[in-house]
């Protein structure tokens, strides 16, 4: 121990009590100074605490100290009268003042005059224990106004009893360029997503449009080829029926008849007009589909037939491919009555076919199956193709938003997602699978109408 007394130094004195005269004044000294040394090796033991006290105390100031220099929110203490105890430097800062010249000043002298109320209302509520959220305007260097986003909670001792309040302010513009930055994202997130959905539109509608055409084309060059070969006969009647009303002798008319084939032509006539005649329904039965599908998702719901749906929309989807060499199998034996949009189905079997169009290009034979089924009052209808498959990691994700493994510009990756948002809203599920052999299987389940 500091000093190095020992108090058993006096361990081995006589009592002074049984020494005579000026013995017994001595030991009495010799009492005195051993008092004394047991005070100050007391001293020194309490001076030793003191010290270790005080190493803790500065730890703990350091410690403190940092976390408030390194916080980048203003924070301010404040005692229960809401005057400021501390502040630390990012207040300093940013209202350009030392903690010194803030000390005891009240909490509301912080802000620009016209925020002060609001301040006090701060202190109030959080006084009644409603912690909130308040944005005050500091007043900071030269004036300007320092817009700060305050929450305030109460201060308390280890008793309970309340100190004062601790104020914490995060800078208002930071949180405000964040969250713009933030919403100007998602709007062009947004935008993109509009551009996206319009391109798979305008991809499926090209399509849709090459198909139309291709299948306009057989009907209208039927109902052309006729007309001209009509056209022909027409000079022919008209050069027999001029002999006719002209008075020809009969053997001449008869020679006519032969030359002109008139026999023949009437024959002929009959089906001529009933190519004709089918021709133009034929037209007419496209344009009715195509009317369908025009009639996009406002309309009611109607009962329609399914099967009939898909016909059409593979019809059109495979004759849009025209260089594709695609073997199809269609079993699609209807009707199979249904309720809600034609036009939404027809955009997913257009989807599904034009997938499978995609997966089997450049196969050896490429090949596409269509197999309907009922039961339990379901209608289900499987689309199957002879491409590479999907890898079973991407059996879940073809149906994401955006989820593609064809190059730019041939795959936006919204086909799949749209459709399952339109089957889903038909009532009905869509799901994918491989087939044993190899190759994608599309399901579509939709519930039968009654
Ligand atoms: N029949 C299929 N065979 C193999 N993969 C397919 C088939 N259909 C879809 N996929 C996969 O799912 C992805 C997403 O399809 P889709 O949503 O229609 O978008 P996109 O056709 O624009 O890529 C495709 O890129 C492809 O990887
Ligand atoms: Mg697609």
């Amino acid at each position: 121990m500091a000093g190095g007394y020992d108090t058993d130094d006096t361990a081995g004195l006589p009592d002074p009590a049984t020494l005579p005269g000026g013995e017994a004044a001595d030991a009495a000294w010799i009492e005195v100074i051993r008092k004394m040394d047991e005070v100050y090796a007391d001293l020194v033991r309490y001076q030793v605490e003191l010290e270790h006290k005080h190493a803790e105390l500065e730890e703990a100031h350091g410690f403190i100290s940092g976390v408030l220099a390194a916080m980048s929110d203003a924070l301010v203490v404040c005692d229960s009268e809401g005057r400021i105890e501390r502040v630390n430097p990012a207040l300093e800062r940013l209202t350009g003042r030392h903690e010194a010249e803030l000390h005891a000043q009240p909490f509301a002298s912080l802000c620009l005059p016209a925020a002060q109320p609001l301040a006090g209302a701060l202190l109030r509520e959080a006084e009644a224990d409603a912690p909130v959220e308040r944005e005050l305007l500091l007043a900071g260097p030269g004036g300007t106004a320092v817009p700060l986003a305050f929450h305030a909670t109460v201060r308390r001792d280890a008793t309970g009893h309340r100190l004062g309040t601790v104020l914490a302010g995060r800078p208002v513009g930071e949180l405000r360029r964040a969250y713009e930055a933030l919403h100007h994202a998602h709007r062009e997130l947004q935008r993109t997503q509009q551009q996206l959905v319009q391109s798979e539109k305008m991809a499926s509608l090209g399509r849709l449009v090459a198909g139309v055409a291709h299948e306009l084309n057989n009907p209208i060059s039927f109902v052309y080829g006729n007309a001209h070969v009509l056209r022909r006969y027409e000079d022919r009647l008209r050069r027999y029926l001029g002999a006719l009303h002209d008075g020809v002798p009969p053997a001449a008319l008869a020679r006519l008849r032969t030359e002109l084939r008139i026999d023949r032509l009437l024959d002929d006539l009959g089906s001529l007009i009933d190519g004709t005649v089918e021709g133009a329904e034929r037209v007419t039965d496209i344009v009715q589909n195509l009317r369908r599908f025009s009639s996009g998702g406002s309309g009611e719901p109607e009962r329609y037939d399914l099967a009939e749906v898909v016909r059409t929309a593979v019809q059109w989807t495979i004759k849009g491919e025209a260089t594709h060499a695609l073997t199809l199998a269609c079993e699609l034996p209807g009707p199979l009555w249904v309720i809600g949009q034609p036009a939404q189905l027809q955009q997913v079997f257009t989807n599904l076919v034009q997938n499978a169009l995609d997966a089997t290009e450049g196969q050896p034979a490429p090949h596409l199956a269509l197999r309907a089924s009922s039961s339990d009052g379901w209608h289900c209808i499987e689309v199957t193709d002879n491409g590479p498959g999907i890898p079973p990691a991407s059996l879940l994700r073809v149906f994401d938003p955006f989820f593609t493994t064809k190059p730019v510009g041939k795959g936006t990756g919204l086909g799949l997602s749209i459709s399952y948002g339109l089957v889903e809203a038909a009532g009905g599920q869509l799901s994918a699978a491989n087939g044993a052999a190899g190759g994608a299987v599309f399901t579509v389940r939709l519930p039968a109408a009654g």
